[in-house]
Protein backbone atom coordinates (compact mmCIF):
# COMPACT_ATOMS: atom_id res chain seq x y z
CA UNK A 1 0.00 0.00 0.00
CA UNK A 2 1.49 3.69 -0.81
CA UNK A 3 0.64 6.64 0.86
CA UNK A 4 2.18 10.19 -0.73
CA UNK A 5 4.10 11.66 1.96
CA UNK A 6 6.84 13.77 -0.02
CA UNK A 7 7.35 14.20 -3.70
CA UNK A 8 10.13 12.10 -3.91
CA UNK A 9 7.82 8.78 -2.47
CA UNK A 10 6.61 8.83 -6.84
CA UNK A 11 9.74 8.11 -9.34
CA UNK A 12 9.87 10.47 -12.64
CA UNK A 13 7.60 7.92 -14.53
CA UNK A 14 5.00 7.86 -11.68
CA UNK A 15 5.00 11.77 -12.43
CA UNK A 16 4.70 11.68 -16.21
CA UNK A 17 1.80 9.21 -15.27
CA UNK A 18 -0.20 11.26 -13.31
CA UNK A 19 -0.12 14.56 -15.56
CA UNK A 20 -0.85 12.04 -18.16
CA UNK A 21 -3.89 10.36 -16.36
CA UNK A 22 -5.58 14.10 -15.06
CA UNK A 23 -4.81 15.36 -19.03
CA UNK A 24 -7.19 12.32 -19.69
CA UNK A 25 -9.38 13.30 -16.73
CA UNK A 26 -9.76 16.82 -18.58
CA UNK A 27 -10.54 15.56 -21.83
CA UNK A 28 -12.94 12.35 -21.04
CA UNK A 29 -14.50 13.73 -17.41
CA UNK A 30 -17.60 11.34 -18.18
CA UNK A 31 -14.88 8.45 -18.32
CA UNK A 32 -14.12 9.19 -14.90
CA UNK A 33 -17.71 9.62 -13.50
CA UNK A 34 -17.89 6.00 -11.73
CA UNK A 35 -14.50 5.49 -10.81
CA UNK A 36 -14.51 5.62 -7.53
CA UNK A 37 -18.29 4.82 -6.77
CA UNK A 38 -18.45 2.77 -3.16
CA UNK A 39 -15.31 4.81 -2.11
CA UNK A 40 -14.83 7.57 0.60
CA UNK A 41 -12.14 10.08 1.18
CA UNK A 42 -11.85 11.23 4.68
CA UNK A 43 -10.62 14.63 5.06
CA UNK A 44 -8.62 15.13 8.54
CA UNK A 45 -7.69 18.81 8.44
CA UNK A 46 -5.93 20.01 11.38
CA UNK A 47 -5.24 23.60 9.70
CA UNK A 48 -6.89 25.68 7.50
CA UNK A 49 -7.76 25.09 3.79
CA UNK A 50 -9.58 26.46 1.14
CA UNK A 51 -8.17 24.94 -2.18
CA UNK A 52 -6.64 21.67 -0.89
CA UNK A 53 -9.56 20.70 1.43
CA UNK A 54 -12.31 21.69 -1.28
CA UNK A 55 -10.27 20.27 -4.30
CA UNK A 56 -9.97 16.69 -2.78
CA UNK A 57 -13.57 17.00 -1.95
CA UNK A 58 -14.54 18.01 -5.67
CA UNK A 59 -12.20 15.55 -6.67
CA UNK A 60 -13.39 12.57 -5.02
CA UNK A 61 -17.12 13.53 -5.67
CA UNK A 62 -16.23 13.69 -9.11
CA UNK A 63 -14.88 9.98 -9.14
CA UNK A 64 -18.40 9.32 -8.26
CA UNK A 65 -17.30 8.65 -4.69
CA UNK A 66 -17.89 10.27 -1.15
CA UNK A 67 -16.37 12.22 1.18
CA UNK A 68 -16.84 12.54 5.04
CA UNK A 69 -14.21 14.37 7.61
CA UNK A 70 -13.37 17.44 9.31
CA UNK A 71 -11.87 20.63 9.04
CA UNK A 72 -11.80 22.12 12.83
CA UNK A 73 -9.61 19.97 15.08
CA UNK A 74 -11.82 21.76 17.55
CA UNK A 75 -14.87 19.36 16.48
CA UNK A 76 -12.39 16.40 16.82
CA UNK A 77 -11.29 14.05 19.37
CA UNK A 78 -7.42 15.67 18.88
CA UNK A 79 -9.47 18.66 21.04
CA UNK A 80 -9.68 15.77 23.74
CA UNK A 81 -5.59 14.80 23.42
CA UNK A 82 -6.18 11.75 21.14
CA UNK A 83 -2.78 11.81 19.04
CA UNK A 84 -2.77 11.16 15.63
CA UNK A 85 -1.69 7.49 14.64
CA UNK A 86 -4.76 6.71 16.81
CA UNK A 87 -6.95 9.37 14.50
CA UNK A 88 -5.59 7.86 11.45
CA UNK A 89 -6.61 4.15 13.12
CA UNK A 90 -9.56 5.04 13.54
CA UNK A 91 -10.81 6.71 10.71
CA UNK A 92 -9.15 3.81 8.56
CA UNK A 93 -12.53 2.02 10.04
CA UNK A 94 -14.62 4.43 8.29
CA UNK A 95 -12.82 5.45 4.93
CA UNK A 96 -10.82 4.33 2.03
CA UNK A 97 -7.97 6.91 1.68
CA UNK A 98 -7.38 10.04 3.48
CA UNK A 99 -5.82 13.24 3.15
CA UNK A 100 -4.45 15.05 6.11
CA UNK A 101 -2.87 18.30 6.54
CA UNK A 102 -1.26 18.73 10.57
CA UNK A 103 0.68 21.91 11.43
CA UNK A 104 2.90 19.54 12.73
CA UNK A 105 5.86 18.11 10.65
CA UNK A 106 5.80 14.47 10.21
CA UNK A 107 2.37 13.97 11.32
CA UNK A 108 1.06 12.45 7.81
CA UNK A 109 3.70 10.49 8.20
CA UNK A 110 2.94 9.04 11.31
CA UNK A 111 -0.71 9.20 10.36
CA UNK A 112 0.56 6.47 7.27
CA UNK A 113 2.23 4.56 10.11
CA UNK A 114 -0.87 3.52 12.14
CA UNK A 115 -3.61 3.69 9.22
CA UNK A 116 -4.60 1.04 7.03
CA UNK A 117 -5.89 2.65 4.06
CA UNK A 118 -3.53 5.31 2.06
CA UNK A 119 -2.91 8.26 3.57
CA UNK A 120 -1.88 11.89 1.52
CA UNK A 121 0.02 14.92 3.02
CA UNK A 122 -1.99 17.71 1.85
CA UNK A 123 0.42 20.18 3.70
CA UNK A 124 2.65 19.22 7.08
CA UNK A 125 3.95 22.70 8.61
CA UNK A 126 7.01 23.56 7.02
CA UNK A 127 8.38 20.68 5.25
CA UNK A 128 6.15 19.61 2.33
CA UNK A 129 2.82 20.06 0.44
CA UNK A 130 3.10 17.29 -2.47
CA UNK A 131 -0.03 17.28 -3.77
CA UNK A 132 -0.06 21.45 -4.02
CA UNK A 133 3.74 19.99 -6.47
CA UNK A 134 1.22 17.75 -8.38
CA UNK A 135 -0.61 20.39 -9.36
CA UNK A 136 1.98 22.64 -10.13
CA UNK A 137 3.87 20.40 -12.45
CA UNK A 138 0.68 19.74 -14.40
CA UNK A 139 -0.24 23.71 -14.55
CA UNK A 140 3.72 23.85 -16.03
CA UNK A 141 3.19 21.27 -18.46
CA UNK A 142 0.04 22.78 -19.70
CA UNK A 143 1.09 26.32 -19.58
CA UNK A 144 4.75 25.41 -21.08
CA UNK A 145 4.56 22.40 -23.21
CA UNK A 146 7.14 20.75 -20.82
CA UNK A 147 8.95 20.02 -17.56
CA UNK A 148 12.65 20.57 -18.49
CA UNK A 149 14.46 23.82 -19.73
CA UNK A 150 12.53 25.90 -17.86
CA UNK A 151 14.21 28.91 -15.61
CA UNK A 152 11.97 29.48 -13.07
CA UNK A 153 11.87 32.09 -10.26
CA UNK A 154 10.46 31.64 -6.65
CA UNK A 155 9.89 34.77 -4.80
CA UNK A 156 8.98 35.63 -1.29
CA UNK A 157 8.71 33.35 1.48
CA UNK A 158 11.55 30.65 0.73
CA UNK A 159 11.94 29.50 3.99
CA UNK A 160 8.90 28.27 5.42
CA UNK A 161 7.09 27.91 1.94
CA UNK A 162 6.82 23.85 1.86
CA UNK A 163 5.06 24.84 -1.56
CA UNK A 164 8.38 25.72 -2.69
CA UNK A 165 10.76 22.97 -1.22
CA UNK A 166 8.19 20.34 -2.56
CA UNK A 167 8.58 21.97 -6.37
CA UNK A 168 12.34 22.37 -6.07
CA UNK A 169 12.47 18.85 -5.30
CA UNK A 170 10.13 17.49 -7.95
CA UNK A 171 12.04 19.69 -10.84
CA UNK A 172 15.28 19.21 -10.07
CA UNK A 173 14.48 15.10 -11.20
CA UNK A 174 14.07 17.04 -14.93
CA UNK A 175 16.79 18.52 -17.19
CA UNK A 176 17.92 21.67 -17.60
CA UNK A 177 16.31 23.60 -14.82
CA UNK A 178 18.20 26.49 -13.58
CA UNK A 179 16.55 28.34 -10.51
CA UNK A 180 16.33 32.10 -9.28
CA UNK A 181 15.71 32.41 -5.81
CA UNK A 182 14.43 35.81 -4.75
CA UNK A 183 13.44 36.94 -0.48
CA UNK A 184 14.86 39.08 1.71
CA UNK A 185 17.75 37.45 3.66
CA UNK A 186 15.84 36.45 6.61
CA UNK A 187 13.59 34.27 4.24
CA UNK A 188 16.39 32.68 1.90
CA UNK A 189 16.07 28.90 1.31
CA UNK A 190 16.89 26.47 4.10
CA UNK A 191 20.80 25.39 3.35
CA UNK A 192 19.09 21.76 3.59
CA UNK A 193 17.41 22.28 0.26
CA UNK A 194 20.10 23.77 -1.39
CA UNK A 195 22.61 21.39 -0.10
CA UNK A 196 20.77 18.32 -0.56
CA UNK A 197 18.95 19.00 -3.29
CA UNK A 198 20.16 21.71 -5.68
CA UNK A 199 23.87 21.14 -4.95
CA UNK A 200 23.20 17.43 -4.64
CA UNK A 201 21.37 17.31 -8.21
CA UNK A 202 24.14 19.76 -9.84
CA UNK A 203 21.31 22.61 -10.71
CA UNK A 204 22.20 25.68 -11.33
CA UNK A 205 20.86 28.40 -9.06
CA UNK A 206 21.39 32.38 -8.20
CA UNK A 207 19.90 34.06 -5.37
CA UNK A 208 18.71 37.77 -5.49
CA UNK A 209 16.84 40.31 -3.13
CA UNK A 210 15.45 41.98 -6.50
CA UNK A 211 12.38 41.22 -8.19
CA UNK A 212 12.98 43.31 -11.14
CA UNK A 213 16.16 42.59 -11.62
CA UNK A 214 15.51 38.31 -11.78
CA UNK A 215 12.28 38.85 -13.59
CA UNK A 216 13.56 39.35 -17.23
CA UNK A 217 15.25 36.06 -17.38
CA UNK A 218 12.61 34.00 -16.19
CA UNK A 219 10.01 31.46 -17.75
CA UNK A 220 7.91 31.25 -15.06
CA UNK A 221 7.85 33.48 -11.61
CA UNK A 222 6.32 31.41 -8.73
CA UNK A 223 5.10 33.76 -6.05
CA UNK A 224 4.31 33.16 -2.79
CA UNK A 225 2.82 34.61 0.56
CA UNK A 226 4.95 35.71 3.40
CA UNK A 227 3.40 33.51 6.03
CA UNK A 228 2.25 35.30 9.14
CA UNK A 229 1.53 32.34 10.59
CA UNK A 230 4.85 30.68 10.73
CA UNK A 231 6.82 33.45 12.44
CA UNK A 232 7.18 33.53 16.00
CA UNK A 233 7.83 37.09 16.12
CA UNK A 234 5.15 39.33 15.29
CA UNK A 235 7.31 42.10 14.35
CA UNK A 236 9.61 40.49 12.02
CA UNK A 237 6.61 39.43 10.32
CA UNK A 238 5.07 42.94 9.89
CA UNK A 239 8.89 44.01 8.38
CA UNK A 240 9.32 41.26 5.85
CA UNK A 241 5.10 41.01 4.57
CA UNK A 242 5.53 43.53 2.06
CA UNK A 243 8.87 42.73 0.73
CA UNK A 244 7.15 41.59 -2.95
CA UNK A 245 4.02 43.26 -4.64
CA UNK A 246 3.55 42.11 -8.59
CA UNK A 247 2.35 44.37 -10.05
CA UNK A 248 1.19 45.22 -13.61
CA UNK A 249 4.27 47.82 -14.09
CA UNK A 250 6.75 44.84 -12.93
CA UNK A 251 5.10 42.83 -15.04
CA UNK A 252 6.39 44.85 -18.02
CA UNK A 253 9.64 43.56 -16.86
CA UNK A 254 9.29 39.54 -17.99
CA UNK A 255 9.19 37.80 -21.27
CA UNK A 256 5.91 37.97 -23.01
CA UNK A 257 5.45 34.65 -21.93
CA UNK A 258 6.31 34.17 -18.89
CA UNK A 259 3.64 32.44 -16.77
CA UNK A 260 2.94 33.67 -13.10
CA UNK A 261 1.84 30.92 -10.62
CA UNK A 262 1.17 31.30 -7.21
CA UNK A 263 -0.49 28.39 -4.75
CA UNK A 264 -2.54 30.76 -3.37
CA UNK A 265 -4.15 32.09 -1.05
CA UNK A 266 -2.92 35.59 -1.89
CA UNK A 267 -2.67 38.51 0.62
CA UNK A 268 -1.25 41.44 -1.44
CA UNK A 269 2.13 39.71 -3.06
CA UNK A 270 0.29 40.13 -6.47
CA UNK A 271 -1.77 43.27 -7.42
CA UNK A 272 -5.35 42.06 -8.49
CA UNK A 273 -4.84 43.78 -11.54
CA UNK A 274 -2.27 41.57 -12.87
CA UNK A 275 -5.22 38.89 -12.60
CA UNK A 276 -6.29 39.91 -16.38
CA UNK A 277 -2.53 39.11 -17.41
CA UNK A 278 -2.89 35.95 -19.58
CA UNK A 279 0.34 34.96 -18.11
CA UNK A 280 -1.08 34.58 -14.70
CA UNK A 281 -2.35 31.36 -14.45
CA UNK A 282 -2.97 31.22 -10.92
CA UNK A 283 -6.30 30.02 -10.95
CA UNK A 284 -6.17 27.71 -13.60
CA UNK A 285 -3.19 25.88 -11.44
CA UNK A 286 -6.08 26.36 -8.56
CA UNK A 287 -8.43 24.17 -11.11
CA UNK A 288 -5.24 21.65 -12.30
CA UNK A 289 -4.88 20.91 -8.37
CA UNK A 290 -8.22 19.17 -8.57
CA UNK A 291 -7.32 17.12 -11.40
CA UNK A 292 -4.40 16.18 -10.14
CA UNK A 293 -5.66 15.06 -6.97
CA UNK A 294 -8.63 13.01 -9.03
CA UNK A 295 -5.06 11.04 -10.30
CA UNK A 296 -3.76 10.60 -7.38
CA UNK A 297 -6.37 9.28 -5.32
CA UNK A 298 -6.94 6.82 -8.62
CA UNK A 299 -3.45 5.49 -8.35
CA UNK A 300 -3.44 5.56 -4.27
CA UNK A 301 -6.78 2.82 -4.27
CA UNK A 302 -5.80 1.18 -7.15
CA UNK A 303 -2.45 0.15 -5.73
CA UNK A 304 -3.77 -0.81 -2.36
CA UNK A 305 -6.14 -3.21 -3.84
CA UNK A 306 -3.06 -4.87 -5.49
CA UNK A 307 -0.63 -4.30 -1.70
CA UNK A 308 -2.66 -3.33 0.89
CA UNK A 309 0.84 -3.75 3.02
CA UNK A 310 1.98 -0.84 4.56
CA UNK A 311 5.53 0.33 3.03
CA UNK A 312 8.05 0.20 5.76
CA UNK A 313 11.24 2.33 6.10
CA UNK A 314 14.53 1.41 4.18
CA UNK A 315 17.71 1.61 5.11
CA UNK A 316 19.58 1.95 8.58
CA UNK A 317 17.78 3.46 11.33
CA UNK A 318 18.53 4.86 14.89
CA UNK A 319 15.98 4.39 17.04
CA UNK A 320 15.99 6.78 20.02
CA UNK A 321 19.38 7.21 19.66
CA UNK A 322 18.82 10.49 18.55
CA UNK A 323 16.18 13.23 19.59
CA UNK A 324 14.45 15.81 17.03
CA UNK A 325 15.49 19.42 17.73
CA UNK A 326 13.43 20.97 15.54
CA UNK A 327 9.90 22.34 17.55
CA UNK A 328 7.50 21.93 15.16
CA UNK A 329 8.73 18.13 14.58
CA UNK A 330 5.79 15.77 15.36
CA UNK A 331 7.77 13.71 18.07
CA UNK A 332 7.65 16.59 20.36
CA UNK A 333 4.28 16.03 21.52
CA UNK A 334 2.86 12.86 19.69
CA UNK A 335 2.23 9.72 22.75
CA UNK A 336 4.98 7.16 23.12
CA UNK A 337 6.20 7.84 19.77
CA UNK A 338 10.04 6.59 19.14
CA UNK A 339 12.74 9.41 18.02
CA UNK A 340 13.87 7.31 14.66
CA UNK A 341 16.56 8.90 12.64
CA UNK A 342 17.82 7.65 8.74
CA UNK A 343 20.95 7.28 7.93
CA UNK A 344 21.32 9.26 4.81
CA UNK A 345 24.78 9.55 4.31
CA UNK A 346 27.08 7.25 6.46
CA UNK A 347 30.38 8.50 5.23
CA UNK A 348 29.38 12.15 6.32
CA UNK A 349 27.67 10.75 9.33
CA UNK A 350 24.93 12.50 8.37
CA UNK A 351 21.22 10.94 9.54
CA UNK A 352 17.74 12.95 8.99
CA UNK A 353 14.42 12.90 11.36
CA UNK A 354 12.26 10.19 10.04
CA UNK A 355 8.95 12.60 10.41
CA UNK A 356 10.28 15.92 9.65
CA UNK A 357 13.72 15.34 7.63
CA UNK A 358 15.76 17.35 10.08
CA UNK A 359 19.34 17.01 9.60
CA UNK A 360 21.35 15.48 12.56
CA UNK A 361 24.93 13.92 12.65
CA UNK A 362 25.93 10.50 13.52
CA UNK A 363 28.02 11.97 16.36
CA UNK A 364 24.99 13.24 18.48
CA UNK A 365 23.79 9.81 19.04
CA UNK A 366 24.10 8.42 22.85
CA UNK A 367 26.01 6.52 23.90
N1 LIG B 1 -2.41 26.25 -1.84
C1 LIG B 1 -3.01 25.79 -0.72
O1 LIG B 1 -2.55 24.85 -0.07
O2 LIG B 1 -4.15 26.46 -0.40
P1 LIG B 1 -5.04 26.16 0.87
O3 LIG B 1 -4.22 26.48 2.09
O4 LIG B 1 -6.25 27.04 0.74
O5 LIG B 1 -5.40 24.70 0.85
Amino acid sequence: MRSLIDIPDFSVAELDELIACANDIIRNPDAYRDACRGKKLATMFFEPSTRTRLSFEAAMLELGGSVIGFSDPETSSAAKGESVADTARVVSCYADIIAMRHPREGAPYVASQSATIPVINAGDGGHAHPTQTLGDLLTIHREKGRLDHLTVGFCGDLKYGRTVHSLIAALSRYEGIKIVLISPEELKLPDYVKLDVLEKCSMPYTETASLEEAMPGLDILYMTRIQRERFTDPEEYERLKDSYILTQKKMELAKADMSVMHPLPRVNEISVKVDSDPRACYFRQAKNGKFMRMALILKLLEEAKINPEREKPEGELLVNEIQCRNPRCISACEQELDHVFKVTDQAGGVCRCLYCESKEMIQERKN
